[in-house]
């Protein structure tokens, strides 16, 4: 049976002595809630405190992106082994903000994601419609063709290590939800080309999330569909009490 994944994203957000205190209240309020895991991914400057705070708790902590050489002249960019010597389980690859803003690419995301899983991180992938694809019905072929395009030459073996995260573009940070139906279709879709990928075991084993403005009040909505088997939560993850409820909600 596949794992539900509750993950929050929190962009450029949060100093390490604010992830601190976040993550110290965080742990007592999520102790015992064991039936979904429960991931943070969080700036890179603050992982090392994520880290440490979340030690001994059922939290893990993720980065937010990966450069895909093992290292060089990259000025500014962070390596999957930078990454992992510090504590780093996840990391979120290819996020509709990193595409918009900073010229990622299907090709970029699928390097990104080779040299994370070949540095033993777990892998994020985020994918999703813009609103005009969905507006013309095109969301199907194009998630599909992001899947493809963004698991190129990942193994079976690595594809266990890969969570996909399905993030309408519309939907993120907008207020504006998928409806539940819309959320399970897509992620339906997704699985289904996993399955055209890798099998119909690895397709039904692979953890798919919905992400876009899922929140305390609609969580359990979306996460009750089939193929929705967690969240990727941006603006609600940045409070205790708010991504308790998520977490409470996959329980
Ligand atoms: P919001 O939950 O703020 O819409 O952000 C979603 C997201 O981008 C998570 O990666």
């Amino acid at each position: 049976m596949r794992k539900t994944v509750i993950a929050g994203n929190w962009k450029m957000n949060m100093t390490p002595s604010a992830t601190k205190a976040f993550i110290t209240e965080l742990v007592p309020m999520v102790k015992g809630m064991d039936k979904c895991d429960i991931v943070l991914c969080v700036p890179y400057v603050d992982i090392a405190t994520a880290v440490e705070a979340a030690k001994g708790s059922n939290i893990h902590v993720g980065a937010e992106n990966v450069h895909f050489a093992p290292s060089g002249a990259y000025t500014g960019e962070i390596s999957a082994d930078m990454l992992k010597e510090i504590g780093t389980e996840y990391v979120v690859i290819g996020h509709s903000e990193r595409r918009q803003y900073f010229g990622e690419t299907d090709e970029t995301v699928n390097l990104r994601t080779k040299a994370a899983l070949a540095a033993g991180l777990k892998v994020i992938l985020c994918l999703g419609e813009v609103k005009e694809q969905r507006l013309s019905g095109i969301t199907d072929e194009v998630v599909a063709m992001q899947t493809k395009l963004d698991l190129a030459g990942v193994s079976a073996e690595e594809l266990k290590n890969v969570i996909i995260a399905y993030e309408p573009v519309w939907a993120i940070g907008t207020g504006l939800t998928a409806t539940p139906e819309q959320a399970d279709e897509t992620c339906g879709v997704i699985r289904k080309t996993v399955a055209a990928l890798y099998g119909d075991k690895a397709a039904q084993d692979i953890t798919i999330q919905y992400g876009g403005s899922m929140n305390d009040g609609n969580a359990k909505e979306l996460l009750a569909k089939e193929n929705v088997d967690g969240g990727l939560i941006g603006g609600a993850s940045l409070k205790t009490e708010k991504f308790t409820v998520i977490v409470k909600a996959a329980n």
